[in-house]
């Protein structure tokens, strides 16, 4: 009798949740939250944490927009590389070469790290070393992304940074590559556990930002690719008549520093930049989707904002594991009793 009650309680408890669950994904679809990030994580210890972000980018951007593109990339490449825990901020150490330092790596943009540094030092003002720079970089993505003219999403939050940063092998062997095609790419991101789909609109990152002649010249020469279009193919050649040639250009021709869907348009119409973008629409699996992007924005939008809430998540630090930065290019200096000590007898003179 109790028992049955109580499975009857159950019953209506887990449709009622299931229920609720599904009308807040039809508003706005979001993956299942990894153990240990929450949405609400910071709001009893740094409930403005979102606002001086958000104020200080809007700063930022108004001077240089883009910085935004860097941003985004500088946390894509963060949790590609061994999860999202901050390492790609770390300086090089006599350890080993670091994921910033590492081809390829993000030398376009020098100021991002200076940005992050700057958002931890106004937030450790307003809140003390709460914040970890991991969330920090996650959050630029996101209002890189929505200052653009992208969407706003909600980011989980909670993680934490980690002590060690990858090889130069594992950033290599972790990063997608300029020169892939995108049976190769879809390979690679499924083994983050992300599908064509979330290929495809991830890739919409390149809606913004440039890239350098090294990044494409092999599609120009000896021979042209022949799924580019001629008079942007003449545009490229000029920009880089060599393929040691310097120069950068735009990702996305018809609207380079705006978030929106046009980088679709773009493949459509054979004016990807990079092989790793144009492939996307000569492959039979994928070019449906790059359509469905190009036609529909809110679409586009949608599966974006929930790509990265996933990318976002991928092997996070949580919990007590890892440390809160004091500065995000290095680990905060070790206290354990032996070290303390040795350096008190350092201190002594004998
Ligand atoms: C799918 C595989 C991807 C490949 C092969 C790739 C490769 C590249 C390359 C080669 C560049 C130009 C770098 C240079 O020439 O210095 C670039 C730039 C960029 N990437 Fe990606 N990328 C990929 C995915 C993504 C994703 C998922 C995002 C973010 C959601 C992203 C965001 C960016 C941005 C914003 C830039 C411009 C950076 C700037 O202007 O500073 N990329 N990417
Ligand atoms: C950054 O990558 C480029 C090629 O993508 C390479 O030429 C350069 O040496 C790399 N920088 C560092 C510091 O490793
Ligand atoms: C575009 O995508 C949105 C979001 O998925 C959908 O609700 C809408 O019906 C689509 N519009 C068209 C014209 O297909
Ligand atoms: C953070 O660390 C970097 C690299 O070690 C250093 O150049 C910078 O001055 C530090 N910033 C602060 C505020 O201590």
């Amino acid at each position: 009798m109790n028992s049955s009650a109580s499975f009857i309680s159950f019953l209506l408890l887990t449709s009622a949740l299931l229920g609720s669950h599904l009308l807040l994904s039809r508003a706005q679809p979001t993956p299942p939250i990894v153990r240990g990030l929450s949405w609400t994580f910071y709001r009893s210890n740094c409930p403005r944490l979102e606002t001086i972000v958000r104020d200080y980018l809007r700063q930022v951007f108004r001077n240089d927009i883009g910085q935004a593109a860097g941003l985004l990339r500088v946390h894509f490449h963060d949790c590609f590389v061994q999860g999202c825990d901050g390492s790609v901020l770390l300086d090089g150490s006599a350890s080993g070469p670091s994921e910033k330092d590492a081809p390829p790596n993000l030398t376009l943009r020098p100021e991002v790290f200076r940005i992050i540094n700057e958002l931890r030092n106004r937030i450790q003002r307003a809140c003390g070393q709460v914040v970890s720079c991991s969330d920090i970089t996650a959050l630029a993505a996101r209002d890189a992304v929505f200052l653009s003219g992208g969407p706003d999403y909600r980011v989980p939050l909670g993680r934490r940074d980690g002590l060690t940063f990858a090889t130069r092998e594992a950033t290599l062997d972790n990063l997608p590559f300029f020169g892939s095609t995108a049976r190769e790419l879809i390979a690679n991101v499924a083994r983050k556990g992300l599908d064509a789909t979330d290929l495809v609109a991830i890739s919409g990152g390149h809606t913004i930002g440039r890239g350098n002649c090294a990044s494409f010249t092999e599609r120009l020469y000896p021979n042209q690719d022949p799924n580019m279009d001629q008079k942007y193919a003449n545009n490229l050649k000029r920009i880089c008549p060599t393929t040691t040639s310097t120069g950068t250009t735009v990702l996305d021709i018809r609207t380079p520093n705006v978030f929106d869907n046009r980088y679709y348009v773009d493949l459509m119409n054979r004016q990807g930049l990079l092989m790793s973008d144009q492939d996307l629409f000569t492959d039979r699996t994928t070019r449906p989707i790059v359509t469905s992007f190009a036609t529909n924005e809110t679409l586009f939008f949608e599966r974006f904002a929930f790509s990265m809430i996933k990318i976002g998540m991928l092997n996070v630090v949580t919990g007590t594991q890892g440390e809160i930065r004091a500065n995000c290019s290095r680990r905060n200096p070790t206290r354990s009793y032996l070290t303390t000590l040795v350096e008190d007898l350092e201190n002594v003179s004998f």
